[in-house]
């Protein structure tokens, strides 16, 4: 991976080593970036924050962790009324404050949308470039001076962790339970169907595909209070394998719900 900075200092990226180990990057000035050959994503570090560019599709702008994107915020204002996410979690009829676990927290969009519903959320990333992105935003969220988004960032936690052994170790009683786990997993790249989202298609670039899925279900559904969510693209299958107790659908997605209390 390479990471290029712009107009910022290296000082200004010494908190990256907490995620990923600088020395194993590529890291150029930018006058520099022209360089870059091959066809990995590269990491930009600027005023704006960290951001993740493909190479592969040129022509996209990089992306980055920000709560305040106008496409999060409209969805977070329309949740109440069309979040499938809330159903699924049991929000709507449970008005009390729920533990949630993001095994699979990607670019935290799920997760800041159950925090900002009043869900104390932990987020769990295994891979060091997604929660270096996290936290990033994390970061700049909480440095926004936008009250609002301070009190919803505050119900939210990172850790760079592979969910695999942090559900053992919740199984062993040496993490908290939590009410309700939502997994969202990497599935391979669809030939036929219609183009995936932009974020979704840069992460197929660099991250493999879930291939411990059931494993990690039926690891999630022995440590989950209430219930386990799982997330699947496409329309609510007709015969789901493994059966969950419903499914909900959502946008281009639908959520299949394991009732485990
Ligand atoms: C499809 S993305 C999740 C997107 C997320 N729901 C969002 O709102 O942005 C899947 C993420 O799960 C992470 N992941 C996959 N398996 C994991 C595991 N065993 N432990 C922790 N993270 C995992 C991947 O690195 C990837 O970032």
């Amino acid at each position: 991976m390479q990471l290029i900075l712009q107009k910022c200092d290296p000082a200004d990226i010494s908190w990256l080593d907490e995620f990923i180990n600088i020395k194993e990057l590529r890291v150029l000035p930018e006058i520099d970036s022209l360089s870059i050959t091959n066809k990995e994503p590269v990491l930009y570090y600027n005023a704006l924050g960290l951001s993740l560019k493909s190479t592969v599709d040129e022509n996209s702008s990089p992306s980055r962790v920000d709560f305040k994107h106008p496409r999060i915020q409209h969805r977070l204002a329309t949740s109440t009324r069309s979040e499938g996410l809330l159903k699924a979690v049991g929000l709507d009829k449970n008005r009390s404050q729920l533990s949630v676990l993001d095994a699979t927290a990607g670019m935290g969009v799920e997760a800041y949308i159950l925090a900002a519903s009043g869900c104390r959320v932990l987020m769990l990333e295994k891979s060091g470039i997604m929660a270096a992105l996290l936290h990033d935003g994390l970061k700049r969220g909480m440095n926004s001076g936008d009250t609002r988004l301070c009190q919803e960032l505050q119900n939210l936690t990172l850790k760079m962790v592979d969910s695999n052994d942090y559900l053992e170790l919740i199984k062993a009683g040496q993490e908290e339970a939590v009410d309700v786990i939502i997994l969202d997993p990497m599935f391979p790249p669809r030939q036929k169907s219609a183009k995936v989202k932009k974020t979704m298609a840069l992460m197929q670039e660099f991250l493999p595909p879930n291939e411990d899925i059931e494993t990690l279900l039926g690891k999630a559904c022995e440590c989950a209070g209430k219930r386990v969510v799982l997330k699947r693209p496409g329309k609510m299958s007709k015969q789901p394998d493994p059966k969950p107790d419903f499914q909900v659908p959502g946008r281009a997605c639908h959520f299949q719900v394991f009732l485990t209390g």
